[in-house]
């Protein structure tokens, strides 16, 4: 029995032997006065569709809102901190929700962010603002390089990768319909395509890991038939190889078994209840060149549609080569996502998510030097990764030279993540990243796939609105010389100076 039933059961028999009782012995009537609100307030979170936590926990649940009103939980997803130095939780975190909500999302009073800290960054905004109206506030991007043939028009903000397995159905099922909503594209994860990825037909970026889920053979290794077979899908709009992940490179997936559902397991090709861990690395390619043709196979087999991979950056001489590679075979992949050392992710060894990998912002600024310096830029569109949720970080990663980017963990928290921090334990209460069928139940895909849309639109309008504050009339005219970084009390560098940009073809 679920807490749902549980609850209903409970109210059932409380109401009728309290009745019963009543007639036998008068003073009863006390606590049926007292039961009677709690009873009908448990109805009310029963049937309403907006807060998970009160769906799924019916009464207890608001006991969550009174425990972060006393002392909300320092989470270090929010990187910003106050004028003591401490991460701003709750400013951040509301504003996702409050933007998910399409509610107010100014706040009052001023900053509140320790603007003399070492670290704070800003952008320059300009004395001739242009009107807001004038700049387009939902900027998309064409993806695809001279080899593709099916270039994608592509939203400047996706949902980053999240496989179904990671996430529930629901999630799976509100993240894509809210992509839907939004013209904008859901990537699947390592964990294949299900049929919750194609129930409302939003856009999908396909995303196979060194597991090849969803196109493996028995052997684990890639099959090209079964890839062709959900390549050439109308949803699928562009093919990712993920190389690592910032929250964990050179480690493979972890889908843990208790989260191996049969179904699961089916649509991976895998056993079900057992750990699935993916291998480390890749078996279809093991160098630079293998890689390289490796894309071009997948773009013919998807009939051309547009190639990338993603990574994290590592050692720096082994995206050179990569960067070689396409120089001595004239291939190029039609994207790289560049994700952040300081990604998420839903299960990883701790010293893997903190001490591994460039984080996002000088992983992305060397990813751009390098391809412009072998003259590949212009072919190649840069996705960027790692704690993008506000339209300042938008710009920011738009000036250090990615083209677009991608969230994962703003995108959780549109759908009623609270971050119990429960993504590997198949309990998270709010349904988001377990497969418990109860706690799943709680998710309302209509209410939140809108508010998935809600965020998407909102932040890029913020983030439009700060292309017009600056005096800029699109995206693309953002570039380094418009952020600024405190790095000591009295001194400030600019982003080119920090980041100096190379000259085209310089590495040639
Ligand atoms: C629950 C969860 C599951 C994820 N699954 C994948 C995955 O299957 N493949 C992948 O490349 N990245 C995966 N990621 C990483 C994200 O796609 C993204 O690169 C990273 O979290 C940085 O973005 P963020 O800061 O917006 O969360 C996952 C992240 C989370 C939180």
């Amino acid at each position: 029995m679920n807490v749902r039933t549980g609850f209903i059961f409970l109210t059932f028999l409380t109401v009728t032997l309290t009745t019963a009782i009543y007639f036998i012995w008068e003073p009863i009537k006390w606590s049926l006065i007292l039961t009677a609100p709690m009873i009908l307030l448990g109805f009310y979170d029963l049937t309403q569709k907006r807060q998970t936590i009160l769906r799924n926990f019916p009464v207890l649940g608001h006991l969550r809102y009174v425990l972060e009103a006393i002392r909300p939980e320092i989470m270090q997803y929010f990187v910003e901190t106050d004028t003591q130095g401490r991460p701003i939780n709750r400013m951040f975190r509301s504003l996702i929700y409050q933007r998910a909500k399409d509610v107010t999302d100014t706040v009052p009073f001023g900053t509140q962010m320790d603007v003399y800290r070492s670290g704070y960054e800003w952008m320059d905004h300009s004395m001739y603002a242009i009107d807001q109206t004038q700049v387009d506030p939902t900027p998309r991007v064409e993806v695809g390089s001279k080899h593709c043939t099916q270039p994608y028009s592509s939203s400047m903000l996706n949902v980053s990768a999240m496989s179904y397995g990671s996430l529930s159905k629901n999630a799976v099922l509100a993240l894509n319909k809210g992509a839907k909503i939004g013209s904008f594209a859901q990537n699947t994860g390592e964990g294949s395509i299900s049929p919750f990825h194609l129930e409302s037909q939003g856009d999908l970026i396909w995303q196979i890991g060194t597991g090849y889920f969803g196109c493996r053979t028995k052997e684990g290794n890639f099959c090209p038939d079964l890839f062709v077979e959900k390549a050439t899908l109308d949803s699928v709009k562009m093919i990712e190889i993920k190389v690592s992940q910032g929250a964990k490179p050179g480690h493979g997936g972890i889908l843990p078994a208790a989260k191996n559902t049969p179904e699961i397991a089916a649509i991976r090709g895998v056993d079900p209840y057992i750990d699935v861990h993916s291998p480390s690395s890749h078996s279809a390619f093991s160098n630079p060149t293998e890689l390289i043709e490796f894309i071009s196979l997948l773009r013919e087999r998807s009939n051309g549609k547009p190639i990338g991979f993603k990574l994290c950056i590592g050692k720096k001489y082994e995206f050179i080569d990569i960067c070689k590679a396409m120089l001595s075979t004239g291939i190029t992949p039609d994207f790289i996502t560049v994700d952040g050392g300081e990604g998420g992710t839903g299960a990883a060894p701790v010293e893997f998510s903190n001490s591994l990998g460039v984080p996002l912002r000088d992983g992305l600024a060397f990813a751009y030097d390098t391809l412009v310096g072998y003259g590949l830029k212009d072919e190649i569109k840069l996705i960027a990764s790692g704690k993008i949720f506000t339209g300042f970080h938008i710009a920011r990663a738009l000036a250090l030279g990615a083209d677009m980017v991608c969230s994962a963990r703003a995108m959780m928290m549109a759908i009623g993540c609270i971050q119990a921090l429960e993504c590997n334990t198949n309990t998270c209460p709010v349904g988001v990243t377990t497969q418990n069928k109860s706690l799943m139940s709680g998710l309302d895909v209509n209410d939140k796939s809108t508010r998935v849309a809600n965020f998407h639109r909102k932040t890029l309008k913020s983030f439009t609105e700060l292309i017009a504050a600056s005096g800029l009339s699109a995206p693309d005219q953002l570039r380094r010389q418009h952020i600024n970084r405190r790095l000591g009390m009295n001194l400030i560098k600019r982003y080119d100076e920090i980041f100096p940009y190379p000259e085209k073809n310089s590495l040639l």
